[in-house]
């Protein structure tokens, strides 16, 4: 079978790789369309400290269960699945509260193990989750990026009358806008980026209002306007204390960078509003949840699509992801 093979940092490879077998309680999918996300590009590049090399990247992926291990039920096979990366123990304290995506001994699928850009990939028989057939296979691989919405917006409980604010409106931005929208119906839905054509993509997603802060800083655009929820889908580590200023009291702040530079912000700048601050990390379970949003039309995935690649085109389709941010969004890779 043919695998993107990050072979180590910096050399990727469209290798030819023997087809792997399901252990017990897994099954092989045959995977027919994946999206790629900014940590395959950094796994490619060196820059994950999780990865290890030689690794078959990719963690959004779709396709269909064409052979199952020990243990599961043959009649699973030719089921259309969307597989969660999110591998856990099962039994330490994180798992034990519903938290596998913090699992002592997380493995991520196209992270620590081989992943979906790849003719076929193994995963835990559980971790393939079935898909109605109102969800199209080439819009299938998009379920992943919104568990990563539906994971924040579960911390964050957005209710109809907040004024939220969103920095950032790439694919983790607008998943987020099209959740307080179309799920949680939230009136009024701010985004700020530097970059106009990401803003008019934000727009197309549903935000209420947009602001560029390339130039005029976003304190001095706001008018006063206090949002009472914040996500941080940019992740600068200068973010935090601009948003914690910019909250209403009360307010909650999502947190989802992965920076190590630190952030510098007062005790005071938090506790004299007595402000909420939440991280998510991944999807805890949320795979199902995300599946009925798209099945009800509530989430639109269509509108982060803006390219779809062979699989053979995979480096030309990472550069472009990398490079143009302007022109593109969720690139999608058909396997074909
Ligand atoms: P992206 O790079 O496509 O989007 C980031 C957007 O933020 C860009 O449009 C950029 O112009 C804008 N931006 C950058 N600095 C800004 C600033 N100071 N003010 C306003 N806008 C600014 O990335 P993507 O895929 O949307 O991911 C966003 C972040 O989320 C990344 O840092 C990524 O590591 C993180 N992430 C976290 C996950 C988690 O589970 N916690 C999962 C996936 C991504
Ligand atoms: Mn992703
Ligand atoms: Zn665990």
């Amino acid at each position: 079978m043919k695998s993107v093979v990050i072979e180590q940092p910096g050399e990727l490879v469209l290798a030819e790789r023997a087809l792997p077998e399901p252990a017990a309680g897994e099954v092989r999918v045959k995977v027919q369309f994946a999206s790629i996300c900014g940590s395959d590009v950094h796994i490619w590049h060196g820059h994950n400290p999780f990865a290890k090399y030689p690794r078959v990247i990719g963690h959004e992926f779709f396709g269909l269960i064409d052979a199952v291990g020990e243990g599961v039920d043959a009649a699973r096979i030719g089921e259309r699945v969307a597989v969660d990366p999110v591998v856990s123990c099962g039994h330490c304290y994180p798992c034990s509260i519903g938290r596998p995506n913090v699992c002592k001994e997380l493995q991520v699928i196209g992270v620590h193990r081989d992943g979906g850009f790849s003719e076929f990939a193994v995963a835990p028989a559980k971790n393939a989750f079935t898909l109605p057939a109102s969800i199209p296979d080439k819009l299938a691989s998009l379920v992943e990026p919104f568990t990563i919405a539906a994971n924040i917006t579960a911390f964050l409980k957005p209710q109809a009358n907040d004024v939220a604010l969103i920095y950032g409106a790439g694919p983790m931005g607008l998943t987020a806008i099209q959740v307080l929208k179309g799920v949680y119906g939230v009136e009024k839905v701010l985004v700020v980026d530097r970059l106009p054509e990401r803003l008019a993509l934000a727009q197309e997603n549903g935000a209420d209002q947009v602001f560029n802060n390339s130039e005029i800083p976003l304190a001095a655009q706001l008018e006063g306007v206090q949002p009472t929820l914040i996500i941080d889908a940019a992740c600068h580590p200068t973010i935090l204390a601009e948003a914690a200023a910019l909250a209403s009291a009360a307010a909650r702040i999502g947190l989802l960078g992965f920076s190590g530079e630190p952030c510098s912000i007062t005790q005071q700048a938090l506790t004299s509003k007595e402000l909420s601050l939440f991280t998510s990390r991944l999807n805890s379970n949320r795979f199902p949840q995300v599946i009925e949003w798209m099945e009800k039309g509530q989430i639109q995935p269509e509108k982060l699509v803006t390219h779809y690649f062979p699989l053979a085109e995979i480096e030309k389709a990472m550069t472009l992801f990398e490079k143009d941010p302007r022109t593109c969004c969720k690139v999608i890779l058909h396997m074909g």
